[in-house]
């Protein structure tokens, strides 16, 4: 079975092929406008996808060395997301489905995120506890199979990738955020700055990041100027705070639920400090990272997911339109 996923749900425009469960092309174009905003305008957004999406999904099929004409479905993330750049994705995937004649499948975004961890790991058994960390989303899940899904927490303000971002422009540095952190506090001392780890009570398993921003803003209001060394410290500082978080809740979320196995999925999730401090914490557990590729917004989990919905007839007709603010439960 061949599979075109596509993925529009922020400020990439992506697509995938994937071929009996396995990824054989993945374009991601990611949107370069935004960053002289210091953040997603919605409205571009739309717009350069309009421009992106046709070059990107024939560079996706020209790599997976397939035509048009092998497709034997196309899958799409239908929320949560933009609404305007879902409906450039949707309405592209249906017009393309209808002229082909083969089934169009609504994907989830974040449930996709979630199966990123399949395309890394084929064998990954359930059940397992999936820490989501995008943008938007700060979730800790159980998962026993596909669509048996618990909500253990979630952020009750800021997502983490949220978190990194408002960081970032507090901090001055690039849109988007985490990479533009991730890379600045190379070579920083993480302890340097005491800056709050917000764990809500012995076992909470949600999240709050509001604060922290807060007292980054405030701290960088009460100092002077700071040298390039200082600086460093208070952004490898400021990384290390919300890493603590996460860290802490995936401990709690797997001593709560005895699961042995924990994936992270989510663009947050292709943070390396985030990775090795769960492998140094989370000795004796399996681990699954998806490549950082697979963790920010891609056509790949989508296409895998869309196949996966597919083969279970989990799709409906062409009638179904995008749901910005559509959950996993
Ligand atoms: O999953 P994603 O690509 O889009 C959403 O579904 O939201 O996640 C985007 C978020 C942004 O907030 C971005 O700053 C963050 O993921 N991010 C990172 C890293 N790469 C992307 N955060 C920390 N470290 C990274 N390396
Ligand atoms: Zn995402």
């Amino acid at each position: 079975m061949i599979i075109l996923g596509i993925e529009t749900s922020c400020d990439e425009t992506a697509a995938a092929i994937c071929k009996n469960g396995e990824i054989i092309s993945n374009v991601i174009s990611q949107q370069i406008i935004h960053s002289i905003y210091g953040g997603v305008v919605p409205e571009l957004a739309s717009r350069e996808h309009e421009l992106l999406l046709n070059q990107v999904i024939n560079k996706s099929i020209e790599q997976a060395q397939i035509s048009l004409s092998d497709l034997d479905a196309i899958s799409v993330t239908q929320g949560p997301g933009l609404n305007g750049t879902l409906l450039t994705g949707i309405c592209f995937a249906k017009g393309l489905g209808y002229g082909l004649g083969i089934p169009v499948v609504p994907v989830n975004h974040l449930e996709g995120h979630i199966f990123a961890n399949f395309i890394a790991e084929p064998s990954l058994q359930y059940p397992f506890v999936c820490l989501l960390v995008s943008g938007g989303h700060t979730q800790l899940w159980f998962v026993e199979g596909i669509e048996k899904y618990t909500l253990l927490g979630e952020t009750r303000d800021d997502a983490a990738g949220e978190a990194f971002d408002k960081g970032a422009r507090i901090l001055g540095l690039g849109y988007p955020g985490g990479p533009a952190i991730e890379k600045a506090a190379k070579g920083g001392n993480p302890l340097k700055i005491k800056f709050p780890r917000s764990v809500l009570g012995k076992d909470n398993l949600e999240f709050s990041f509001s604060g922290l921003k807060t007292s980054l803003l405030y701290f960088m209001d009460s100092i002077e100027e700071p040298s390039k060394e200082d600086k460093i410290d208070i952004i490898a500082s400021y990384q290390q705070a919300i890493i603590d978080v996460l860290v802490e809740k995936v401990r709690r979320a797997l001593d709560y639920t005895k699961a042995t196995t924990c994936v992270i999925a989510g663009g947050v999730a292709a943070n390396q400090c985030l990775r090795n401090r769960l492998k140094t914490i989370l000795k004796g557990k399996k681990l699954i990272f998806p490549e950082p590729k697979f963790c920010t917004d891609n056509g790949a989990m989508i296409s895998y997911l869309g196949e996966l919905k597919l083969k279970s007839n989990k799709y409906s007709e062409l009638s179904f339109s995008a749901k910005p603010n559509l959950k996993l439960l």
